[in-house]
């Protein structure tokens, strides 16, 4: 059975997506949209050679046909081959250096991402390289909030709320008020020079608690 964590990448994955699922590591993910014949095809790759031979391992025991490659991101893997990416588990820099190549995400017309950190600075750039932000979902599991974003092809922009804090939803209500709460704690801890940060976490706060109410009333 797949963490709920997963589960969240495969529910934005449709029957005729061809996936690729960079940084697969035990290939958890690709060897469940094989089996259930969820997508079209779907590619298993990771940089590290010990991780690719666990999801190799995993794959064989299962006597399925997924093909794997060990690469750096998109790089050895031709783009007539993927029209979808996923890339979970990964920090932002390493996913926009794995995106960062127009050639090989031209062909491209979805990427699922689950990033560890800088989700603002994320959006922002999936935005410039043509990508908009069209669903989030929000799990928490082990004790951790994971926010899975879906980008599809198109010109068009996010707004500057949905870059900063995503695509607000009700049922996600719990996890924005632990954000409100954590930027509360940073506020006390901060020394007063540092008060810049701290009107900087005051407005988000202020904004956020806007928003939710915004959304209460829809
Ligand atoms: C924490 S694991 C996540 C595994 C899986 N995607 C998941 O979400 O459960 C991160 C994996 O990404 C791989 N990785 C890191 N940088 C990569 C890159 N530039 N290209 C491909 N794989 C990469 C690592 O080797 C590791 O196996």
């Amino acid at each position: 059975m797949l963490s709920r964590r997963l589960e969240s990448i495969k529910s934005f994955i449709l029957k005729n997506d061809k996936v690729v699922d960079v940084g697969c590591d035990h290939g958890y993910l690709s060897i469940e949209l094989y089996e259930n014949k969820l997508c079209q095809s779907v590619i298993a790759t990771d940089i590290n050679e010990s991780a690719l031979d666990r999801a190799k391992k995993n794959i064989r025991e299962k006597n399925l046909p997924i093909r794997t490659v060990l690469t750096d991101g998109l790089k050895n893997i031709s783009t007539k081959d993927y029209d979808t990416v996923v890339i979970s588990g990964m920090g932002t820099r390493t996913i926009l250096h794995i995106l960062d190549n127009k050639a090989k995400i031209k062909n491209v017309k979805k990427i699922i991402l689950q990033s560890n950190n800088n989700r603002v600075e994320l959006r922002e750039e999936m935005n410039k390289l043509g990508f908009y932000l069209k669903d989030e979902k929000i799990i928490y599991e082990n004790k951790k909030y994971y926010i899975t974003m879906l980008f599809v092809k198109s010109a068009n922009k996010n707004t500057k709320e949905e870059i900063k804090y995503g695509i607000l939803k009700k049922e996600y209500f719990d996890y924005y008020n632990y954000v409100i709460t954590s930027y509360k704690s940073i506020i006390t801890k901060l020394p007063l020079k540092r008060f810049k940060e701290s009107h900087a976490l005051k407005r988000s706060i202020k904004e956020l608690s806007k928003l939710m109410k915004k959304e209460l009333k829809k």
